[in-house]
């Protein structure tokens, strides 16, 4: 399928995981992508692996928490392939682990401050562009715990994706009549290092999901990045607001 063919496609924390496996899936169906993060060797990474296979990309550094960098990446996407339609605003850190009474403050701003602020920063000035220009469509990469699912010690991390899943909603009701399609996917444990407790190795984590997720394994990243883009594709043409899980059943 090539149901991206001359469209651009912003995603930040396209360096690594998540972020990597959506820039290469839109890149395969003919997307120009920007590839945003805060790390240049990582980005270029995403760029050449891209362009191994033919496809058309460019990485540029920023910092989700940042807005002038992040007004800055919208206008320079938007010059460097000629407009800006879809935005994928996957950046996210899992920090402040353990009984809410212990968790630092540190970790507690930073956080919030990167997957909430960071998540409406970026809607904001991609807002700003497809609001003056013919519309577009936005997919947050929220999270199963948060709205749908908690578990133990990871109230930072929970509380900053259910705020993203009802930012989502909010957005999507504010700028539909603007033409922006806004929804999320919230995964649930997929491949990535996100997923790995520490010292764990990959076939550690596949031993233990088998008995943890009633699938009895993790989302593959391609899984994900394949709901990424039905939802920013014509045919989800009528989906607003909606919030997609896939997380192997486990908050069915
Ligand atoms: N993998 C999972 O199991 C899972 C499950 C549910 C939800 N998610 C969500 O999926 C998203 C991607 O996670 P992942 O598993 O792919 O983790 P990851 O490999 O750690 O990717 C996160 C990316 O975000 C970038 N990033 C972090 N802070 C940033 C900032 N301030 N500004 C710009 N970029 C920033 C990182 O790059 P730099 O450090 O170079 O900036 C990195 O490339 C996150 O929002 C995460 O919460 C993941």
């Amino acid at each position: 399928m090539n149901r991206f063919t001359g469209r651009t496609v912003l995603v930040t924390g396209a360096g690594s995981g998540l972020g990597r496996a959506i820039a290469l899936a839109f890149a395969a169906e003919g997307a120009s992508v920007v590839a945003a993060g805060r790390t240049a060797a990582s980005l270029n990474e995403t760029v050449g692996l891209i362009e191994a296979a033919d496809g058309t990309a460019a990485a540029v550094t920023a910092d989700v928490t940042d807005s002038s960098r992040l007004q800055s990446l919208v206008r320079g996407s938007v010059d460097r392939f000629g407009g800006l339609d879809i935005a994928v605003n996957n950046a996210g850190i899992l920090r402040g682990t353990g009984p809410v009474g212990e968790v630092s403050e540190e970790d507690w701003d930073a956080v919030l401050r990167t997957n909430v602020t960071g998540v409406w920063l970026a809607m904001k000035h991609e807002i700003a562009h497809m609001r003056e220009n013919g519309g577009g469509a936005i997919v947050n990469i929220s999270s199963n715990l948060g709205a749908h699912l908690r578990i133990p010690n990871l109230a930072a991390y929970i509380t900053s994706k259910a705020a993203v899943s009802a930012l989502t909603r909010a957005a999507a009701l504010d700028h539909i009549h603007q033409g922006i399609r806004i929804n999320a996917v919230s995964p649930g444990a997929a491949d990535g290092p996100m997923s790995l407790r520490p010292g764990e190795t990959d076939a550690d984590r596949a031993e233990r999901v088998k008995t943890e997720n009633p699938l009895g394994r993790v989302a593959e990243a391609g899984e994900v990045a394949a709901a990424v883009l039905y939802l920013a594709s014509p045919a989800a043409g009528a989906v607003v607001g909606t919030d997609l899980v896939i997380d192997s059943g486990s908050s069915a």
